[in-house]
């Protein structure tokens, strides 16, 4: 069964309908063009809707300005105008570059997104964020723009690679951890069904965390404040990321264990929920502990979107339920002090 949830901003009118469930009938009516992950568009060529469509090699390599270039070469092309909907149909890259394109085109033409990574589903393609990488540095121009519509179809998340599968599982656990205790008790009775990918549970999952998701954006859409919650493992995550070339996913397992384990260090959270996390996510197949250089993990921490004022903020936990953000000096950071 179909489930949507409607995220509103306040004050701009934008509003998304994200709906859990299968693609037909999509709901748009005029003309519209299809940006395509070509993997997704080999397995599942059929399922897609029809219209003028460029396939892309997804993946973080994606999102360049060369290829930024491509789609609205191809926008061009098919004479995208502020009347046609652009879909971007494949994981978080896809779903950034089209997000970035159409925010540009023509200063802003509306697109919509087909989320078919559990990552995309469960964070990257809901709350209207887009990006490049740009100058050595991820996402580093964006903007904040709200889709027309997402759809979150757990159909799509059989043919996922286990390592892509896997990587959305950090950000399934991120988000339990934000929402409380009682989500993330039923990840951990669910660990085998979700290892085995179970559609029942994955769809359940996932409405819960685009719901959860939709909630902290519309109470704080332009990340003033509360949306920060969501980069929970992201601090120590990117920079891992970024130097030792793990996937966003394992990098954030990693990231979400160190933000655990600076706050127990600074005797906010009790050690049990770090190692009920730790284990969760190992139970998942992914890593819970990486290290690399503190210089080279400098270089990129001080890049961080992150920072205010020089000081970099972390999102950091009282427990399941209770996040923080507040800047920590790098000195106090365990993950740092090698
Ligand atoms: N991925 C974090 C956010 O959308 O704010």
């Amino acid at each position: 069964m179909d489930r949507e949830i409607l995220l509103e901003v306040p004050g701009d009118g934008a509003s998304c309908r994200i709906r859990v469930g299968s693609l037909d009938p999509l709901p748009w009516e005029g003309p519209l063009c299809v940006v395509v992950d070509r993997r997704v568009a080999r397995w599942h060529r059929e399922r897609l809707p029809s219209g003028p469509t460029l396939e892309v090699r997804g993946g973080e390599s994606l999102k360049t300005v060369r290829n930024l270039e491509k789609v609205w070469s191809f926008l061009k092309e098919v004479g995208a105008d502020r009347g046609t909907l652009v879909l971007g149909v494949g994981g978080g890259t896809v779903t950034d570059l089209v997000g970035f394109a159409t925010a540009t085109w023509h200063r802003g033409i509306p697109c919509a997104f087909i989320a078919t990574t559990l990552l995309g589903q469960v964070d990257a393609a809901v709350g209207g964020k887009n990006g490049l990488d740009w100058g050595g540095a991820k996402n580093q121009v964006g903007t904040i723009r709200q889709p027309r519509f997402v759809v979150c179809d757990p159909g799509f998340l059989s043919s996922l690679s286990p390592e892509d599968y896997r990587g959305g599982l950090a950000e399934v656990v991120k988000t339990a951890l934000l929402d409380g205790a009682a989500f993330f008790e039923r990840l951990e009775d669910w660990q085998g069904l979700l290892r085995h990918r179970d559609p029942e549970v994955l769809a359940e999952v996932v409405h819960r965390c685009a719901a959860f998701k939709a909630l902290v954006v519309q109470a704080d859409p332009q990340e003033a404040d509360r949306r920060r919650i969501l980069n929970l493992g992201h601090t120590l995550g990117h920079a891992w990321e970024v130097v030792l070339g793990r996937s966003h996913g394992e990098a954030v397992a990693a990231g979400i264990v160190a933000a655990c384990d600076l706050s127990v260090h600074l005797g906010l959270l009790d050690p049990s929920w770090r190692d009920r996390v730790e284990s969760l996510l190992r139970g998942f197949g992914l890593p819970t502990r990486l290290s690399a250089s503190t210089e080279a993990l400098l270089s990129v921490l001080v890049q961080d979107k992150k920072r205010r004022r020089g000081e970099i903020h972390w999102v950091l936990l009282a427990g399941p339920g209770r996040p923080l953000v507040q800047p920590v000096p790098l000195s106090e950071v365990p993950a740092l002090r090698l």
